[in-house]
């Protein structure tokens, strides 16, 4: 049964995303890596229904009214995080590089009632973080992974007391898993973070700046 705090408008939503996923994922194996690469901004990788949980109840639970998702693709963790913010009466701001995928996730945000809930900013994610002031009580990093560190970097003086910052891919896929690494490793350095690894979805690095 799903949760009774999330309304059906955003369960279709959800379970249209899921549907693509599943049809991009059975495409993806049949790929060779030259076509992987060729067409990987067809594909949404989501975060997957457990990561995406987790933030929405993350959110909610901490109360996290300035929210910040770093790499939107085409909006299915968009939509967890804009519910999230539509509970808490808060907003998401979205960072995304490709217009095509931002058109998109617009349009699956609005049909999931919560387009007055995110904003989305089009271009590089680096170029649009030196324009957010912050503070964020909740950011998701999940662009591409050789920028999780300068992201990281970028986002410190940004960040609320308390604040979560999440990111995605630290255990799948394993291509990533170097950048992942050093991802783990400028966090756990950063004195003002805790940060734990857990394996939900592709494997999230959970962090709280006090
Ligand atoms: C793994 S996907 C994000 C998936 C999304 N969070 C979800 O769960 O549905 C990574 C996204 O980061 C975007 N991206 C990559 N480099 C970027 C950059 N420099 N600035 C903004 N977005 C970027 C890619 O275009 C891609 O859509």
């Amino acid at each position: 049964m799903n949760p009774p705090t999330i309304d059906a408008a955003v369960w279709v939503v959800l379970a249209d995303y899921e549907a693509r996923a599943e049809r991009e994922e059975e495409l993806w194996d049949t790929l060779g890596p030259e076509e992987a690469e060729r067409r990987i901004d067809e594909m949404l990788l989501p975060v997957g229904r457990a990561t995406g949980t987790l933030l929405n109840l993350l959110a909610k639970e901490a109360g996290a009214r300035r929210i910040l998702e770093v790499g939107s693709s085409f909006g299915y963790s968009t939509v967890w995080l804009a519910e999230a913010a539509r509970t808490v009466h808060g907003k998401l701001i979205s960072l995304e590089l490709k217009a095509a995928k931002t058109e998109y996730a617009t349009g699956q945000l609005a049909r999931a009632g919560l387009a007055d809930f995110v904003e989305f900013r089009i271009g590089d994610a680096l170029a649009s973080l030196a324009e957010l002031p912050g503070p964020f009580d909740l950011v998701l990093v999940d662009l591409w992974k050789n920028l999780y560190v300068p992201v990281f970097e970028a986002l410190r003086r940004k960040l609320a007391p308390g604040a979560l910052v999440i990111a995605d891919n630290m255990i799948e896929p394993a291509s990533a898993r170097p950048h992942a690494q050093a991802y783990r490793h400028a966090v756990r350095l950063a004195p003002d973070m805790t940060s734990v690894l857990l394996p939900v979805g592709n494997g999230i690095e959970l962090s709280r700046y006090q």
